[in-house]
């Protein structure tokens, strides 16, 4: 009965490089999850990135958020293109939603898939989550440069961190915690940076303190990334500040395998504005054009969408026709494949479609609750 459907109005920004091809493989993907639950998406494309740089001088129009505050969420490919510097792409488009739209966690799933090994001899039970805070930190405007191209030259950046801001991602690690096994991880540096770190471990602490069932323990940064690699196993939720997360997250995606399976969303969890979703890869000049780019952390970024948006059955059948998919041996290039962007997400389609469930592949996480029984 179509008058009664729910209908998600999704604004998607396919972007540069492989963006577009991942996500127009992505979503007939959706698309046929939303049918079988009886939903619809209603996509918006906005043609912005490296092209409209090129073009108009700028990523995207001058009243883009504004364009965007409609959408339920936002679905986004990647940006960034050789011949334009990195920071114009990041800061044109991506810090100016994730910071204009609150999206104040970054969070990303970290967990083994079959069929994509890790570099580890032994990962063990790989299954994470990383809470990285998404709009302050160490990534501030604040600073300068100063005497250009003399001796003296300087460079000054402010970290800014706030109560709020802190308080604000520590109580989502310890409401995620609380849903798996209930361990926060905090990423810190106090012993070297002196003002800013203790007042994150304080504030830390104050706010997992309360969560019923949680337990807290505070690692050093470097020893954190060390642990990371000799026992990812022993992790549950880690949270961390823009720039640590930023790190561990990389670090933590490469130990899962591919960088092109990893998905990543930008969440503002009370839901006052859109939240973001995309894969953690970028747009990879490199196989750009070819056909060839891994799908899988851009259908992983849609299924953290619909299990935001409340499908979280959607998002499971999602998650397990990509699993399934993968575990059947279909797998692209970077996965010693030979299966085009296109092969993998049709197969992936057809399992979405299909009325059994294949059940011989455990769920996996929702971003909420993951329950991974392997
Ligand atoms: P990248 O993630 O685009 O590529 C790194 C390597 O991984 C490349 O060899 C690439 O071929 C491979 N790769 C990435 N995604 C893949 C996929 N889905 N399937 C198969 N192979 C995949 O990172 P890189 O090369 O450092 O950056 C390229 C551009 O992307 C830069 O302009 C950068 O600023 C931008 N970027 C954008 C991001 C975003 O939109 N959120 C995130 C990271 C980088
Ligand atoms: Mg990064």
């Amino acid at each position: 009965m179509n008058g009664e459907r729910k209908i998600y109005r999704i604004g998607v920004i396919a972007g540069d490089g492989i963006g577009p091809e991942v996500v127009e493989a992505t979503i007939p993907c959706v698309d046929a999850v939303a049918d079988r639950f009886d939903f619809e998406m209603r996509w918006t494309h906005y043609d912005w990135g490296s092209q409209r740089y090129r073009r108009d001088g700028a990523m995207m129009p001058a009243d883009g958020l504004d364009q965007l505050a409609g959408e339920e969420a936002l679905l986004l490919g990647a940006v960034g293109a050789p011949d334009i510097p990195d920071h114009v792409t990041l800061w044109g488009l991506l810090i100016p939603i994730r910071r204009g739209f609150h999206q104040y966690v970054n969070l990303r799933p970290v967990r083994l898939l079959p069929g994509v090994p890790s570099p580890l001899l032994d990962p063990g039970d790989l299954n994470l989550m990383i809470v990285r805070e998404n709009v302050e930190g160490e990534y501030s405007e604040v600073g300068g440069r100063y005497n250009r191209g003399r001796p003296e030259e300087a460079a000054v950046q402010q970290s800014v961190f706030t109560r709020q801001g802190i308080s604000r991602v520590a109580a989502f690690a310890a409401r995620l915690a609380q849903g798996r096994r209930g361990l926060v991880t905090s990423a810190t540096k106090s012993n070297g940076i002196i003002h800013t770190m203790p007042f994150w471990d304080e504030v830390v602490a104050e706010t997992v303190f309360g969560h019923r069932g949680v337990q807290l323990e505070s690692l050093l940064i470097d020893a954190l990334a060390a642990r990371l690699i000799l026992d990812p196993g022993r992790f549950d939720v880690i949270v961390a500040s823009n720039l640590f997360g930023d790190i561990l997250s990389d670090l933590a995606a490469a130990l899962a395998g591919s960088i092109g399976v990893a998905p990543s969303a930008n969440l503002n969890p009370e839901g006052d504005h859109p939240s973001m979703f995309e894969p953690v890869h970028g747009s990879a000049p490199d196989i750009a054009g070819q056909g060839s780019a891994n799908p899988v952390g851009q259908l992983w970024a849609a299924a953290m969408m619909l299990d935001h948006l409340g499908e979280t059955e959607a998002a499971k059948t999602l998650t397990e026709a990509f699993e399934t998919t993968l575990a059947a041996g279909v797998r692209t290039r970077d996965l010693g494949g030979r299966a085009s962007t296109l092969d993998f997400a049709s197969e992936v389609e057809r399992r979405c479609r299909e009325e059994q469930r294949t059940d011989e592949q455990p769920a996996s996480d929702g971003m909420v609750q993951p329950q991974d029984q392997r």
